[in-house]
Order: C-alpha cells, then sequence, then structure tokens
C-alpha cells in the first residue's frame, strides 16, 4: 500500500511539474524563468560553464537590484545594475542546477578597488589548470563607462570557490601582435593598437578557450571594440604572455565563444549593439591565431536575424561526444537586467562544415541524439 502510495506520488510530480517549471524533466525551454534547485531564478549572466570530475558548474554576472542609465552611458543605451558578484550554479545533468553561492563578491565602501559596486563585471570564464591544480576566473573588469577595458583574473582550489582576487590587467604591453604591420605602428588619432601599445591592449567582452594540448588563449574585443585580439596565455593561465594576434580586424565583434571539432578552431559571436540582439557570426581557423574565415549567421529558423533575442556567452563540448556542443546565450532585457533570460540551443555542424544553430521551442539532450 505505502508503495503504491510513494509511485502515485511520484507520478504526480512528474505530471505537474512542468505546470511549475514551464518545463519538464531534462528539457531546455529557451527564454522562461529557470529555476535552480531551490525554487530561485537562476542569476548567472553572461556565464560560462567547466565541467570538473563529473560536475558542470555555470558561472555568471549576479544581477540584482535597481537597473538604470548612469549618464556617462546615456549616448548609447548603456543601462546597468551595481556590481554583486559572480554566482555558481553546480550540475550533474545540466538541466538541474544547484546554488553555490557568490564566488567572487563585490568591495563596497572602496571606490579604488576593482570590484567596488560601481565598477563593472562581466563574462566570467573559470579554467582548471592541471599544474597548478587551481581554477583561474577570468573576467571583464571595467569602469561604469567601460573605458577602463581590463582583464580580471582570480584564482581557488576548489570550482566552487570561493575565488581569491588577483588584481585587474591590460593585456600584452608594450608588445605588438604577430601580424602587425608598418602602419599599424604609425601613431594617428585613430589608430588605438598604437595609442595602447605602451599601456597595455583594451580587452572587454571575453573568453577563455583551453586547447587540447594545455595552453590557454584569451578572445577579447580590443581596440575600443572594432578588432577582436587573441592572446596566449601564461602557464598558470594567470596573464597574457606578449603572444597575441589581431582577428576580424574592423568587424566589431563581442561576446566571443571558442570551441574546437575535427581539429579546427570555431568562434561564434556577436555584432557591437550594446545590450541590443543582432545577427549572430561564425568563423572558423587552422590556426588559432589566424587568418579566420568568417562563416555568416549560424542561426537558422524564425528569428535567426537576431539570434532569436539573445547574444552568445559560451560553447560547451559534451564530454566524450565530439560532435556535440552545446550553444549559451543571453536574452537581455536593458531596463531590466536581473530578469535577463537564457537560450540555450543544441550546436550542429553542417554537410560543408559550418556551425548551425537550428530555433527549437524546447529541447532535450536524449531527444536530440544524446548517447
Ligand atoms: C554588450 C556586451 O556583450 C555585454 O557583455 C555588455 O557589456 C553590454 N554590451 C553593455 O551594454
Amino acid at each position: 500500500m505505502r508503495n503504491k502510495l510513494l509511485t502515485i506520488l511520484a507520478w504526480l510530480a512528474l505530471a505537474i511539474s512542468p505546470a511549475i517549471t514551464g518545463r519538464a524533466a531534462n528539457e531546455f525551454v529557451p527564454g522562461i524563468v529557470w529555476k535552480d534547485t531551490g525554487g530561485n531564478p537562476i542569476n548567472a549572466h553572461g556565464g560560462g560553464m567547466l565541467m570538473h570530475d563529473g560536475v558542470y558548474y555555470w558561472y555568471g554576472e549576479f544581477k540584482t537590484g535597481r537597473t538604470y542609465l548612469p549618464d556617462c552611458n546615456k549616448s548609447w543605451g548603456g543601462t546597468r545594475v551595481d556590481l554583486t558578484g559572480i554566482s555558481c550554479y553546480s550540475s550533474t545533468n545540466l538541466t538541474d542546477w544547484k546554488n553555490e553561492g557568490i564566488v567572487l563578491a563585490a568591495v563596497p565602501g572602496d571606490q579604488t578597488n576593482d570590484l567596488y559596486p560601481g565598477n563593472v563585471l562581466e563574462r566570467p570564464k573559470v579554467v582548471y589548470n592541471a599544474a597548478t591544480r587551481q581554477f583561474v576566473l577570468w573576467m571583464h573588469v571595467d569602469s561604469a563607462n567601460y573605458a577602463a577595458a581590463r582583464y580580471g583574473v582570480a584564482v581557488s582550489d576548489r570550482p566552487a570557490g570561493p575565488f581569491k582576487y588577483l588584481g585587474s590587467f591590460r593585456p600584452d604591453a608594450g608588445v605588438w601582435p604577430l601580424n602587425v604591420t608598418a602602419e599599424d605602428k604609425q601613431p594617428s588619432a585613430t589608430n588605438i593598437l598604437a595609442r595602447d601599445f605602451a599601456a597595455g591592449q583594451m580587452a572587454r567582452d571575453m573568453t577563455v578557450f583551453v586547447d587540447d594540448d594545455g595552453q590557454a588563449y584569451l578572445f577579447y574585443s580590443s581596440e575600443e571594440n572594432p578588432t577582436m585580439h587573441v592572446s596566449l596565455l601564461t602557464d598558470d593561465y594567470r596573464h597574457t604572455t606578449g603572444k597575441y594576434a589581431r582577428i576580424f580586424i574592423g568587424r566589431s565583434m563581442e561576446a566571443p565563444t571558442v570551441f574546437k571539432h575535427g581539429g579546427k578552431y570555431y568562434l561564434i559571436a556577436s555584432a557591437c549593439t550594446a545590450w541590443a540582439p543582432n545577427a549572430a557570426r561564425s568563423a572558423v581557423a587552422e590556426n588559432i591565431f589566424g587568418p579566420w574565415k568568417e562563416l555568416g549567421n549560424p542561426c537558422t529558423g524564425p528569428d535567426a536575424i537576431n539570434t532569436f533575442h539573445a547574444q552568445s556567452t559560451y560553447v560547451l563540448p559534451l564530454p566524450g561526444q565530439p560532435d556535440r556542443f552545446i550553444f549559451m546565450a543571453d536574452r537581455w532585457k536593458q531596463w531590466n537586467l536581473p530578469d535577463s533570460r537564457y537560450l540555450w540551443l543544441p550546436l550542429e555542424f553542417s554537410a560543408e562544415g559550418k556551425p548551425v544553430l537550428p530555433w527549437r521551442e524546447r529541447w532535450s539532450l536524449a531527444a536530440s541524439g544524446a548517447r
């Protein structure tokens, strides 16, 4: 009798779960309020993912409080919330996420601190360094008007933190890129590369990619955003080395995601339109420093033209499944940033080897061919 009752209760829970959560067990539903295992909306924007010892860790910008438009950003609609910190969630199935709390917190009361609430902390990405056995958190650190344009680094011995902040820096000070031309070295009012040569290059939207040989690279929007850079990181993953290249020159790309497939490097990024969505871009390269060949908008289906109202943030390779990736993106709400939503889609490859992101109302790993 007791067993029968338990079975009925379990079926009942399964049946009413979609009504409460908006999704069935193990389902991804782009754009809904995605709740954690404690019943609260997941708060991890501009996020990145790490898989360690069979557990996935989702790191993101914890956005809370009032969204406002500071005077310094009025010309381009750069709304913001005060900086609170970086959040972390853990999961073993990618759909049910446990809140691990804030792993790097804001530092109120000290205006000179990078982590002061009035500053900007965006696009956190965590990588594991096997040699130092440390988890290294990379992030875009900035002033409210995005003029500082620096990378920040923090480390931890545990994936769920807490992380110790090491400081912020400008990449590759005093070094010219691998693909520099004589013209690039000429100072002029519009030559940002030369302007920033001594102080270090600007670093805004960013991601970190770890290659099969353990070498890690930082991809970041630079030179006031029109040009992206890719920099090799030091062996401990804490800094850039000075070996870097300019890529997508003058193409104004943000929100980079990088992954490898069939021995080639792929990138999916956005154009540069503040919080407003735009058409995603994709590209492929044989050498990580380029040349990169653009492959166009990978999205297909309704609203492919604006990445289904979203902006890329990470591409997750599924462990042990070389052809399977999840594309992660943010549906920003410019005037209510904490209520921004998530859009995850399965990434496919066309017969010609181009990345493709078909629209899905809802989907699950099993139904999309997971083994
Ligand atoms: C676009 C970037 O991709 C976001 O991370 C954020 O910096 C917004 N711009 C701010 O407007």
